[in-house]
């Protein structure tokens, strides 16, 4: 099927089939490049910046154990085009994670956590989210894990239908609430006063008035 062609949406022409595969080292680039265009549109909508936060961050995943990186592709004669990519997690990992490995201990919880979903926009709504779902419930399967685990941004709306629709449920409610303060400039406005001032003497002008006795030039020493 010819996909439309825009910078965005590379041309595919005849039957679409997309393959997975374990990340490369040399795929990290180009699969930054995919994610920073996949939430571009994302992150506009939300108050939290929608992962990946950094390329530093990023590549460092690469380096961490217990943390797999799928690429899907379609097949291309210039090369395959990266059209989804997933990322999760088998523990808390990330020196700025802040959940909670208790919760899910007290619930006899094995999550995998799912960090990163993305299909490529001119792919969306034709199935390959699907695929990359059906793909981490088959690795978390084989792992022993009984929940996927993910954070979503609740005005994420194309995701929430897409998880909703797929039966995950919502395990506690981190919002954001805002409360709209009355602005008030720190600084007070200028003020009028109620005498006229009195007059000042100049600063720096020759005698009485500058305050200060006008000294007469220093004779040099003679010399004996
Ligand atoms: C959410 C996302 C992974 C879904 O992938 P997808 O390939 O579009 O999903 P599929 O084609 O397999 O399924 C489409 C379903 O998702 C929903 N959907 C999500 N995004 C959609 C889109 N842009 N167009 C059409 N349907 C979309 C539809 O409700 C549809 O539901 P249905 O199958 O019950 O009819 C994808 O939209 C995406 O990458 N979004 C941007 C990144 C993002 O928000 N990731 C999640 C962060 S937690």
């Amino acid at each position: 099927m010819p996909v439309p062609a825009t910078p965005a949406v590379p041309v595919v022409v005849g039957p679409i089939e997309v393959k997975v595969r374990r990340i490369h080292r040399r795929d990290l680039n180009r699969t930054w490049e995919f994610l920073k265009l996949v939430f571009r549109g994302v992150n506009k909508q939300t108050v939290e910046y929608q992962r990946p936060r950094s390329k530093a961050r990023f590549l460092e995943v690469y380096e961490e154990d217990g943390i797999e990186q799928l690429l899907f592709e379609v097949g291309h004669p210039d090369g395959d085009v990266v059209v989804g990519y997933a990322e999760c997690a088998y523990e808390i990992s990330g020196s700025d994670n802040w959940m909670n490995e208790r919760y899910f201990n007290n619930r006899e919880m094995r999550p995998l956590f799912v960090e990163e979903l993305a299909v490529h926009p001119g792919f969306q709504g034709q199935g390959v989210g699907r695929f990359v779902l059906e793909q981490i419930e088959h690795l978390a399967r084989l792992r022993g894990c009984t929940h996927l685990v993910l954070e979503v941004a609740e005005n994420n709306e194309n995701a929430l239908r897409f998880y909703r629709g797929r039966h995950f449920y919502k395990l506690d409610a981190a919002i954001f609430m805002a409360k709209k303060i009355d602005v008030a400039p720190d600084l007070l406005p200028p003020r009028q006063l109620s005498k006229r001032p009195k007059p000042v003497p100049v600063e720096g002008v020759d005698g009485a008035a500058s305050g200060t006795a006008k000294r007469a030039p220093r004779k040099k020493p003679a010399t004996p």
